[in-house]
């Protein structure tokens, strides 16, 4: 694994987020009918850590992979993210009224709008995926379009969200409720990984390892979540802080407490950077640089 140094980590980072937030603002449209593309375009753009995208963009880079295939792949998880994001907080499910330090969805649209905005960004996301033209492969777009349902559906985010409904007031054992983050959260966030992997050619033992470095990262981001809800602010966190609690949702902090769930996290990045230097790939200073933000941040 080859080291990067922190200011050649912000360097790559800042040109990943900038072509990111150029690509997001080129794709998502602001013409849809009846005021739907500016519920769309308020729901993605000025906001967000773009942790998915980047991770897409670094595991391209760590396969050397196809550009065009992988700024599409990026901004389609963030589509389906901001998605998960804009159903997340409607009163039906955590009845959020601040989100990205902006009102949510709902409070500044209504639940209609928020409801078909986000089905629009979810239909957006795999046109993304299928160019017409020929400017990314067949084999990569049905590669991609297949992870990314995968990842977002009943086997993965939405099923994960109806765990977290049914979960309201129960106590889950550690089994559960990893199985709850690992579908709402980790999915999408393993599914990055492995669509910037579907870029470009990735050996088996590469291929293999990714996935374990996807895992690893995407369970220890939303323990974190967890952590941060009870820890931080809404002004630093740009959401209420304190909800899990006050709705009662089994977390990994109610059910291991504090310290054990922070030392959790730390063991899930060992395990990340281990995957790393199981990959036989030489350029994984990215990911690795992002497995450790996802563990040290503070938003
Ligand atoms: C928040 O995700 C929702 C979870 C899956 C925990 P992020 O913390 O990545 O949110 P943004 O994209 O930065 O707003
Ligand atoms: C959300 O989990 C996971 C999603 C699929 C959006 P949370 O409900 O904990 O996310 P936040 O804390 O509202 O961002
Ligand atoms: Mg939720
Ligand atoms: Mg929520
Ligand atoms: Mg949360």
């Amino acid at each position: 694994m080859s080291a990067l140094a922190a200011q050649d980590f912000d360097a790559w980072q800042a040109g990943a987020l900038s072509r990111t937030e150029a690509a997001l603002d080129r794709f998502v449209p602001a013409e849809a009918p009846a005021g739907l593309g500016a519920v769309m375009r308020y729901a993605v753009l000025d906001g967000g850590k773009r942790l998915r995208p980047l991770l897409v963009l670094a595991a391209n880079e760590a396969v050397g992979g196809q550009a065009e295939a992988a700024v599409r792949a990026a901004c389609a998880v963030e589509l389906i993210h901001a998605y998960s994001l804009v159903h997340d907080d409607m009163p039906c499910m955590d009845n959020d009224v601040l989100r990205r330090g902006k009102p949510t969805v709902h409070v500044k649209f209504g639940q209609a709008a928020a409801l078909l905005g986000g089905d629009a960004l979810q239909a957006l996301a795999f046109e993304l995926l299928t160019p017409g033209d020929a400017s990314v492969p067949d084999s990569i777009q049905a590669l991609h379009c297949r992870l990314l349902a995968r990842a977002a559906g009943g086997e993965g985010m939405a099923g994960g969200q109806a765990i977290d409904l049914a979960a309201v007031g129960q106590q889950l054992d550690e089994a559960q409720l990893r199985q709850m983050h690992r579908l709402k959260t980790g999915a999408l966030l393993q599914a990055s990984v492995m669509m910037g992997a579907a870029c470009g050619p990735g050996s088996a033992q590469a291929l293999a390892a990714l996935n374990d470095y996807g895992w690893a990262i995407g369970l220890a981001f939303q323990v974190i979540d967890d952590i941060l809800d009870v820890t931080g602010d809404a002004a630093t966190l740009g959401k209420t802080a304190g909800k899990d609690a006050a709705s009662g949702k089994p977390t990994y902090v109610s059910a291991l407490g504090m310290d054990e769930s922070l030392a959790y996290a730390r063991r899930l990045h060992d395990q990340a950077q281990a995957a790393l230097a199981q990959s036989g790939l030489a350029n994984t200073a990215a990911l690795s640089a992002l497995a450790q933000r996802v563990i040290a941040r503070n938003t």
